[in-house]
């Protein structure tokens, strides 16, 4: 048996602009996803969601020959890993699959990266391959680009190195060698939202008004090397100034929504240093940085806006095998 694990991101600086190649700070949090795999002595491959109790049979020729698409949506990118491994790595038994994870589903905090990430990391040892960190985000990003239509890969990355990243498409990361003591504090809204959807109305309106972008993506680049700055001397002041403005540019392009505006607000108000929005938008999650005798303040503002809130720390552990 193997147990893989893989951490949840929050992007701190540049999502959306990462997907036309601008840069990006994202940070791994401590909430976690779980792969458990098992070989088993049949030709299917079982995959068992513990969170929402669902569990899935898959022929092994379907998989094999890359016949997934009649199966269920939710673990399609994990049998498109298992097809990629499958054209590298010879498989000859079946493999029971446990998916368990802490992470919130589809509200921008990297809940299907962590899996695939995990997933991924699990397969590759139970096979005995000799893998990288690479090969894992190679083959995680592979789900990915069927969960979301144009991921950046800045999700895989993330989640598999842990740690903050900054990141360019076109050139990868460079992890950045600097810590946050304080939580941070994650605000969730109940809409429901849909990456691929909001990188496609982004890239839309790109299209429509590509000058006006052009000076949006370039002030998106000055702020994430102010970020780079403010996180090395952890002046937790112009990070928060600096989110602010940030989140000016995401709500200019369109992915904020009145639910993430009063959460934003709220913490704000309530003492925080600064707030934005966080992963793709259009609902979901935010994020806001205070001192830590303003937390509670900033998490009951987040409650009594209709958000839920998770307190959650940046953690170093990317992709991990539990022996
Ligand atoms: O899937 P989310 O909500 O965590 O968003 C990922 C960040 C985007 O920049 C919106 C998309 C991407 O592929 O980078």
């Amino acid at each position: 048996m193997v147990l893989a694990s893989a951490p949840a991101k929050i992007i701190l600086f540049g999502e959306h602009f990462v997907v036309s190649d601008r840069l990006a700070i994202a940070a791994a949090i401590d909430l976690r996803a779980k792969v458990e795999a098992n070989f088993n002595d049949s030709k299917f491959f079982s995959f068992l969601s513990k969170k929402n109790n669902f569990k899935i049979d898959v022929n092994f020729d379907d998989v094999v020959n890359g016949r997934i698409n009649n199966y269920n949506s939710f673990f399609k990118p994990l049998l498109f890993i298992l097809y990629e491994i499958s054209k590298c790595l010879k498989l000859e038994r079946g493999i029971d699959f446990i998916i368990d994870s802490d992470i919130p589903i589809g509200v921008g905090l990297g809940s299907s990266a962590a899996v695939s990430v995990a997933f991924s990391a699990a397969t590759l040892k139970l096979l005995n391959y000799n893998f990288g960190m690479k090969d894992i985000i190679i083959f995680a990003s592979k789900g990915e680009s069927l969960a979301h239509e144009r991921p950046s890969g800045i999700d895989p990355t993330i989640s598999t190195l842990g740690g903050i990243l900054v990141y360019r498409r076109s050139e990868g990361f460079r992890t950045l060698d600097v810590s946050i003591n304080n939580p941070v504090i994650i605000g969730v809204t109940n809409e429901s939202r849909s990456t691929a959807k909001m990188v496609m109305k982004v890239l839309n309106f790109k299209a429509k008004y590509p000058k006006i972008f052009d000076f949006l993506y370039e002030a998106n680049d000055i702020i994430v090397y102010e970020a780079i700055e403010a996180l090395k001397s952890n002046d937790l002041l112009k990070i928060g100034e600096l989110m602010n403005i940030a989140h000016g540019l995401l709500s200019s392009i369109g992915v904020s929504s009145l639910s993430l505006e009063r959460l934003i607000y709220a913490a704000r108000n309530a003492g925080a240093y600064g707030a934005k929005i966080t992963g793709a938008g259009g609902g979901g999650a935010m994020i806001a940085v205070c001192d830590s005798e303003k937390i509670g303040l900033v998490s009951k503002a987040i409650k009594d806006n209709g958000g839920s809130v998770i307190s959650s720390y940046i953690s170093n552990c990317g992709v991990k095998i539990h022996e």
